[in-house]
């Protein structure tokens, strides 16, 4: 789709957009010589004089400000994730100004108090910022992902930006080009094993595989636990089951049912290829980053990643006829019918925990309980491929409302089967499931102790991470 740039006026900034589009993919490639020279900067307020527009609007990112409370929202999920750290804490996403502070905030990260402590592993650090594509170029890649979460604390501090998504130490880049780039070695990897190579492909593949970087489902492999996208098989729900299932994964074993279970991250990527816009090219940026104008009638690409509503005369608008008002419409109908059936899937899958609880107590044995627990493991898997992937209802709704059907299917076969396994062992009244109405009382029926949490996390925030903050600025006074 080209139709983003027709609405471009005249302008001094239509000749950098004219030339990155002669120069397409071998803006990146050209001045590799480059690279080796100098160190990359992290420090996005670094850019800001070069690129005064585009800094000013990555900086408002951090308007996106609100934390809300995911849990608080809908307890289900904490019943879902039980063991695992997402029943602890998760927040709805904000803007990319806030990764660093986010991710040192949330209970899951725990309340580490030394370098090699902390329930995390450094992997978790992937996503949050340009540190991460620094530390992997000065260290490799072992170096970085071996060790836990904490031993990152005073390497990985910039928030989500410049270096994060481009080629800054390019000639192109420094000339107000975008020069785009992958800045993780795994990423291009992935990328490879689609048979999308980063080099290759045209500028709109290129602008959706940078926000690929983060916005993907991944899992954490091998002795480092390094970040690996499962996508061998394809990127499809089905196929990474399968890649799954093939070399017998689990993210966590489920507290409640047993279960080997697996986690969604964020299939964003994957999910907006399969929708109707992904398919015609429309890439992320055509909504979250459009083409506007500064003052002096500049076209630059607005970096103040948020809602494309908020601006709708510069995104939707510049291919849809029909009113801002319509549109919200429709996509607000679609987050409703896949809210409805996430609900309805929670509700069955949350039964099949309880009732595989109820199985091992009444003396299952595991191989009774080897088809339960897949079912149970593939209903889950296919809810949150659903529900993490961000935005899915706009992106892709009859992904989603598929894949929540799929889900609903294996949830249904897990039950029928726990039933009949249970009057087999003599229980033929109904499970009980205990009031998990609030996070709280959901959190409480499985016997967590979220004051010490809390309190642990306050003593790390109060104690370490201001130390790895005056490690940081040392270091990075030496740039
Ligand atoms: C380096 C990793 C990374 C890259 C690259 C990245 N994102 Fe994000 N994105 C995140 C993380 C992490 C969050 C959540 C931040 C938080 O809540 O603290 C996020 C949040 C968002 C949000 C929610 C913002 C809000 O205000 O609620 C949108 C929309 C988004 N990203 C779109 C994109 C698009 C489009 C691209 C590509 C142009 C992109 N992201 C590239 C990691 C990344
Ligand atoms: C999440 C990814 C992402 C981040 C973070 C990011 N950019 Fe960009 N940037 C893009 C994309 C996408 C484009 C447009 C690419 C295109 O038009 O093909 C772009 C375009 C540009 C351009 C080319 C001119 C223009 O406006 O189109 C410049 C210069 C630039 N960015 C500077 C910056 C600076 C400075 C920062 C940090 C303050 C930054 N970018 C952070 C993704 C990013
Ligand atoms: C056709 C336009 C369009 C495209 C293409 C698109 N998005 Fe979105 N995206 C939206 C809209 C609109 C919303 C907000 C939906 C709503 O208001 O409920 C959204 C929501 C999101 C969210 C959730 C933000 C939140 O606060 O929960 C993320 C993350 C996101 N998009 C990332 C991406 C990524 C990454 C891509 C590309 C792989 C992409 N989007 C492609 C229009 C688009
Ligand atoms: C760069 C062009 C472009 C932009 C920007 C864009 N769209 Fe689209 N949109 C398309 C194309 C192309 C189709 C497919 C049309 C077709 O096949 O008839 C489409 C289809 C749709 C459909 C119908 C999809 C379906 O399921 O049948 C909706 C709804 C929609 N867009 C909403 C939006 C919204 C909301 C935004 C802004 C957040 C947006 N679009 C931004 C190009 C765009």
């Amino acid at each position: 789709m080209a139709s983003v740039y027709k609405t471009l006026k005249p302008a001094s900034g239509v000749a950098v957009l004219l030339a990155t589009l002669l120069l397409g993919v071998s803006s990146s490639t050209v001045f590799a010589a480059d690279q080796v020279s100098a160190k990359l900067e992290p420090r996005n307020e670094k850019f800001q004089q070069a690129h005064p527009d585009q800094y000013k609007t990555w900086k408002a990112t951090s308007e996106s400000k609100e934390i809300e409370d995911a849990l608080q929202g809908d307890p289900n999920m904490v019943i879902m994730w039980a063991g695992y750290g997402f029943s602890k804490d998760y927040n709805k996403t904000r803007g990319h100004f806030y990764a660093i502070d986010d991710i040192r905030n949330t209970l899951r990260t725990g309340g580490p108090t030394n370098a090699k402590n902390g329930p995390m592993v450094m992997s978790c650090w992937s996503c949050k910022s340009p540190d991460v594509a620094r530390f992997i170029e000065e260290n490799g890649e072992d170096a970085y992902f071996s060790g836990k979460w904490a031993k990152g604390g005073a390497e990985i501090v910039n928030a989500i930006g410049c270096a994060d998504c481009h080629d800054t130490r390019s000639d192109a880049f420094k000339n107000g080009e975008p020069a785009l780039k992958l800045t993780r070695p795994y990423v291009e990897r992935a990328m490879e094993v689609i048979g999308k190579p980063f080099k290759e492909q045209g500028r709109l593949d290129q602008q959706a595989q940078v926000c690929a970087q983060c916005h993907v489902e991944y899992y954490f492999t091998g002795p480092t636990k390094a970040v690996k996208f499962p996508w061998d098989k394809g990127t499809t729900v089905d196929q990474m089951e399968e890649y799954y299932d093939e070399i017998g994964f689990k993210d966590w074993t489920h507290a409640v049912s047993k279960t080997p279970m697996l986690k969604a991250q964020h299939p964003g990527y994957e999910t907006w290829r399969e929708g109707i816009h992904g398919k015609n090219n429309v890439t992320c940026v055509d909504c979250h980053m459009p083409k506007i104008k500064n003052a002096d009638g500049t076209v630059f690409t607005d970096h103040k990643v948020g809602n494309p509503f908020d601006r709708f005369q510069d995104t939707c608008a510049n291919c849809h006829t029909q009113s801002k008002e319509m549109l919200q419409d429709v996509v607000k109908t679609r987050k409703d019918q896949v809210t409805e059936l996430k609900l309805l899937a929670e509700k069955q899958i949350i039964a099949a925990h309880f009732e595989a609880k109820a199985a091992w107590e009444a003396g299952a044995t595991q191989a009774e309980m080897d088809e339960i627990q897949l079912n149970i493991r593939h209903a889950q898997w296919r809810w949150d491929y659903a529900i993490a992937s961000h935005g899915i209802h706009m992106h892709a709704p009859e992904v989603a409302l598929r894949v929540l059907g799929t889900a609903l299917d294996r949830a249904t076969d897990a039950r029928t089967q726990l039933i009949r396994l249970l009057a087999k062992k003599g229980i033929t009244d109904p499970i009980e499931i205990p009031d998990i109405s609030t996070k709280e009382l959901a959190q409480q029926a499985l016997g967590m102790d979220m004051d010490k949490m809390r309190k642990e996390k306050a003593e790390f925030l109060k104690t370490l991470v201001p130390k790895w903050e005056a490690e940081a600025e040392q270091r990075e006074a030496t740039y």
